[in-house]
């Protein structure tokens, strides 16, 4: 037997394979297509503490090598999560990881308090890369000071385990970390989309109404990985590496790369059981590499030149 649970803090996981925020909804259309009890943790759509109408439309478009993204953060707001989506993800023996974020400091503890009082939530994921109201909307997560204050505030807020959730979007990604783990994050996902464009060149406009929005896919993959790797070597806590998993094979770069844990996003678009094909993947190929533990994986990725 190959031993696949893996601890994100004080979070245990039955495996290491969990979705990624957004891509997944709040379970229920994904349960038509497998048990949920096969995840290793199950990343709901990020919430805020009122509901979000989102962007104006188009609000996707494909790349070659994945999609452009622009929701605008829609969401049913956590009363309502907690009300209607949350009493069918209690059915599972899945942790659930509520995303959430806001457009102040103020709104991401208030998220945090009724995320962690609702009873069924087992770890909080904070996406950091939301603009800030009170500072001009910069992005939260792209700047140490800001993001140091609404982590640090979060922490105090909430006794669940802290996941913070990097933006790829800045220079040193491991500086990033180490903000994140001084302000006592749990651990860390890595990574958020990468901002883009695509131009419809007959209207010399660009095709999301949004004019930018977030690149995902197999695309940024090696940008991932690489983060991963960078990340891994900056802090002590757990990595969660996510960024254009589709198979097993994509999934044991991250984990060799640093990640304790995966994500699996847009392929969940393509593919509804993606997930547990990665599952069942990274098993078969820890057997045939002889090996009985993924925790043994982790991180041995080697750089030293060949002798
Ligand atoms: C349609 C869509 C919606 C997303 N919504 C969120 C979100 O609400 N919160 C968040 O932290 N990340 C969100 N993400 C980012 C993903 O969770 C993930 O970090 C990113 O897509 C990279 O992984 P992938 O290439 O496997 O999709 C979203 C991504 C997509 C494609």
């Amino acid at each position: 037997m190959v031993n696949l649970s893996v601890k994100i803090g004080s979070l245990a996981l039955k495996n290491p394979v969990m979705t990624a925020s957004g891509t997944f909804g709040y379970g229920e259309e994904y349960a038509e297509f497998f048990d949920l009890n096969e995840l290793g943790a199950i990343v709901v759509k990020g919430l805020s503490v009122t509901p979000r109408q989102g962007n104006p439309t188009p609000r996707i478009v494909e790349t070659p090598a994945g999609m452009l993204n622009a929701i605008g953060l829609q969401n049913i707001g956590i009363k309502a999560f907690i009300q209607d989506k949350l009493p069918f993800l209690r059915r599972f023996a899945t942790p659930v990881i509520a995303n959430f974020f806001g457009d102040t400091i103020n709104e991401y503890v208030r998220a945090a308090e009724e995320l962690s009082a609702a009873g069924g939530v087992h770890a909080l994921e904070m996406n950091i890369s939301c603009p800030n109201k009170q500072a001009g909307w910069i992005v939260f997560g792209t700047d140490p000071k800001t993001m140091e204050q609404v982590v640090s505030a979060v922490r105090k807020t909430t006794s669940l385990p802290l996941i913070v959730k990097l933006s790829p979007n800045v220079t040193d990604i491991g500086c990033m970390a180490r903000v994140a783990e001084q302000c006592g994050a749990d651990a860390v996902s890595v990574i958020n989309t990468l901002t883009g464009m695509v131009v419809d060149i007959k209207k010399r406009r660009p095709v999301l109404a949004n004019a930018t929005g977030g690149l995902s896919g197999p695309a940024i993959r090696p940008i991932a990985v690489r983060m991963v790797w960078e990340v891994y070597k900056a802090v002590k806590i757990p990595v969660i590496g996510m960024g254009g998993i589709m198979t097993a094979r994509d999934a044991l770069e991250f984990f060799i790369a640093g990640a304790r844990a995966i994500a699996v996003g847009t392929a969940n678009f393509i593919n509804p059981v993606a997930p547990v094909e990665i599952r069942n993947g990274i098993a078969e190929f820890l057997r045939e590499e002889g090996l009985s533990d993924i925790n043994d994986i982790v991180g041995s990725l080697s750089i030293t030149p060949k002798t």
